[in-house]
């Protein structure tokens, strides 16, 4: 007999129960399930709508459930559809008919939802401490590289010469944004929407704001209905997982880039590479690749549950069920990929004669004589014109700008000196952009102190 069974006569069958059932998946919520009714029961009684006595017997049914759980000895069924019915059923079994009483004053609407806020609380604060692991190891490896010399680019094409720390220090700071994004989703993960009912309230006197303390929320839904219905505090988890992942995504392009052959800047630690069934000389980045293809499923989980959404009329459906998978699977992969992400940082190893070698073998100081000419008072755009020409002359002469004598540098503007050669090695052209935020060596060193003291201080 079904919990529910009251009004009806015929049964479903077996594979359409388990088409409508939840519990495959939602037993992940088991023990905020039970924290949720563990809070409600105390406030059954606090509030004299339950007798005591009864309250204590639901109580100790309820620990006995968690003891359980945490020992993952509950064996649950299909035929009792989802995690709140199975946990209603083993409590009468356990204590008898007065655990029926458990559910005074409730529906599975606000129960599922107060389950999912409790779950996504303890899931982002898990996800925001590996998120300030991988950063730890990108200050560590930073710390390394303040000045190695690689290629900047833009277009992927070498523009200017920048610190390996520097380009290292710019996904520290996506990440850093990252984190804020949940820090503030956890303001409206984390009030409650128990004491909703199914949508409208309750007729029994209960203590809202006593449920919600109990549960360490720090507010509770305002209105009975949106607090059922709307699933937005998963949709912002969505989209800043999905931010998060991109960043993951463009940062691992580049790792796969850095250890092609034809780059050879880094080399991944063999415990995140695999070789080839066919190729014995093959050594593949498939860490890197793999968390740049789970991209795809955060962002297929955004947009999936964006359009179970859209057309849903207020307040509770059963549409709504479709909210959990993506959302686990969101949890487990950005929890794996910010792991395996962080052992990659941890252990690659950085060529720096390579990354050196890159940038004496182009034209990424061209920029420097444009300014060293600007400094001097031609016209940038001039500047830009004259080291235009110099780049072509070089070209054909199959030349770089260091070659160059002196002589041909005075012919094409009089205002060279001797001096410009002293800007054109790339070391001095990291070192002097030294504006607020460059590539400046002084200006790494202190965004490095910035960056460990926000990593230490919190
Ligand atoms: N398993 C359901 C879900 O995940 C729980 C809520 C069911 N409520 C209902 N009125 N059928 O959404």
């Amino acid at each position: 007999m079904k919990l529910w069974g009251g009004r009806f006569t015929a049964e479903a069958e077996g594979w359409v129960e388990e088409f409508g059932a939840s519990i495959a998946f939602d037993q992940k919520l088991v023990i905020e399930d039970l924290e949720g009714s563990l809070a409600h029961v105390t406030m059954l009684g606090h509030c004299g709508i339950l007798e005591e006595q009864d309250v204590n017997v639901i109580k100790k049914g309820l620990y006995t459930l968690l003891e359980k759980a945490k020992k993952e000895e509950l064996v649950f069924t299909v035929a009792n559809e989802d995690i709140h019915l199975n946990l209603e059923k083993m409590l009468i079994d356990e204590i008898g008919e007065v655990g029926g009483k458990l559910h005074t004053a409730r529906s599975r609407n606000d129960q599922v939802a107060t389950d999912m806020h409790l779950y996504l609380r303890k899931e982002v604060k898990n996800i925001i401490e590996k998120v300030k692991g991988l950063q730890e190891a990108l200050v560590i490896q930073a710390e390394q590289h303040v000045e190695t010399v690689m290629p900047g680019y833009t277009h992927l094409q070498r523009a200017q010469p920048v610190s390996f720390a520097h380009h290292l220090l710019a996904y520290y700071w996506m990440l850093q944004r990252d984190i804020e994004r949940y820090e503030d989703a956890l303001k409206r993960i984390n009030i409650s929407p128990l004491g909703a009912g199914a949508l409208a309230g309750t007729t029994f006197p209960i203590d809202r704001a006593y449920t919600a303390s109990l549960l360490q929320f720090d507010g509770m839904y305002e209105n009975s209905m949106d607090a059922v219905s709307d699933r937005d505090f998963i949709l912002e988890f969505l989209s800043h997982s999905s931010i998060l992942m991109m960043h993951l995504s463009r940062f691992c392009e580049e790792l796969i880039l850095w250890s092609s052959q034809e780059f050879q800047f880094i080399e991944m630690s063999d415990a995140y590479a695999t070789g080839s069934s066919i190729m014995p000389q093959k050594k593949n980045p498939d860490m890197a690749e793999l968390i740049r293809g789970k991209t795809g499923r955060v962002y297929g989980n955004l947009f999936g549950l964006l359009t179970v959404m859209k057309g849903l009329p207020l307040a509770y459906n059963k549409d709504l069920q479709e909210d959990k998978e993506g959302m686990f699977d969101t949890v487990k992969t950005i929890g794996t990929s910010l792991l395996v992400m962080t052992g990659m940082i941890e252990t690659m190893k950085v060529n720096r004669d390579k990354m050196g070698k890159a940038v004496q073998q182009d034209f990424s100081n061209a920029t420097e004589i444009a300014d060293y000419l600007a400094a001097k008072g031609l016209p940038f755009r001039q500047a830009h014109e004259v080291v235009g020409r110099l780049v072509l002359q070089c070209i054909r002469q199959g030349i770089y700008l260091l070659d160059l004598p002196l002589t041909a540098y005075k012919k094409a503007c009089p205002l060279f000196e001797e001096d410009l050669y002293e800007v054109l090695s790339p070391q001095a052209a990291v070192r002097r952009r030294n504006s607020a935020g460059g590539t400046g060596f002084d200006q790494v060193y202190a965004a490095l102190d910035k960056a460990k003291q926000k990593l230490y201080s919190c």
